[in-house]
């Protein structure tokens, strides 16, 4: 089993308290959310292969490292995943990008699935899967679940804020998977919703309610 990643960077716990402030408005909650998926990616990437090239710099012939091909896809959860999109495609602009849909149902908080269109070639890529926000961890799994059906090999989950009880769901159904948070919340509320949060991630993006 993977160990998740709880980011302890300063820049990223700024940038989290700043989301979490009700008084943080659409455009600026927006813009975070991309700057902190940006952060998490340039981690999440580590492992990515290098290859070595013959290059010639002003002063001599070199041999330096580039990215040895493996490319990236991004797979959002709708709705409130696409806005981690954006930072994903700041670092790495030839991503591709699929979608996932699912919506919590209201009474059972259990994910109903509505899309899925991801890329063909998704076998050959690096997966991160993004949502903001994992409370039961259902939907992750889930999500998971529908890239590993599509032939996913290398699969990442990236989330702003997960609860304790959504990580463990989340690592004991796919232990394969490695799991990026940038902050770990105790509790949940009678709606799934997560204490203390930052709301409705989906809401808070597009402006919404
Ligand atoms: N989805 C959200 O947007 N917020 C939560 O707290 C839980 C799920």
């Amino acid at each position: 089993m993977n160990d998740p990643i709880i980011f302890d960077h300063p820049l990223i716990q700024h940038k989290v308290t700043l989301l979490r402030d009700k008084n943080t408005g659409t455009k600026e909650f927006r813009e975070i959310v991309a700057e902190v998926a940006m952060l998490m990616c340039y981690e999440a990437t580590r492992d990515l292969p290098l290859r070595e090239v013959e290059i010639e710099t002003p002063m001599s012939p070199a041999r330096a490292k580039v990215l040895a091909g493996r490319k990236l896809a991004a797979v959002p959860i709708l709705r409130a995943g696409l806005g981690m999109v954006e930072g994903i495609l700041r670092l790495s602009p030839a991503a591709k990008v699929g979608h996932i849909g699912l919506y919590r149902d209201h009474e059972t908080h259990l994910p109903v699935e509505y899309y899925c269109k991801l890329p063909s070639d998704i076998d050959e890529r690096e997966v991160i899967v993004l949502d903001p926000m994992m409370a039961t961890g259902y939907s992750a799994a889930d999500a998971i679940s529908m890239v590993k059906r599509h032939g996913a090999l290398s699969i990442n989950f990236m989330c702003i804020i997960s609860s304790a009880e959504g990580l463990a769901h989340l690592r004991k159904t796919h232990p394969d998977v490695h799991i990026y948070c940038a902050a770990l919340d105790e509790k949940m509320d009678d709606n799934k919703y997560i204490v203390p949060g930052l709301g409705d991630a989906g809401d808070r993006i597009f402006g919404t309610k």
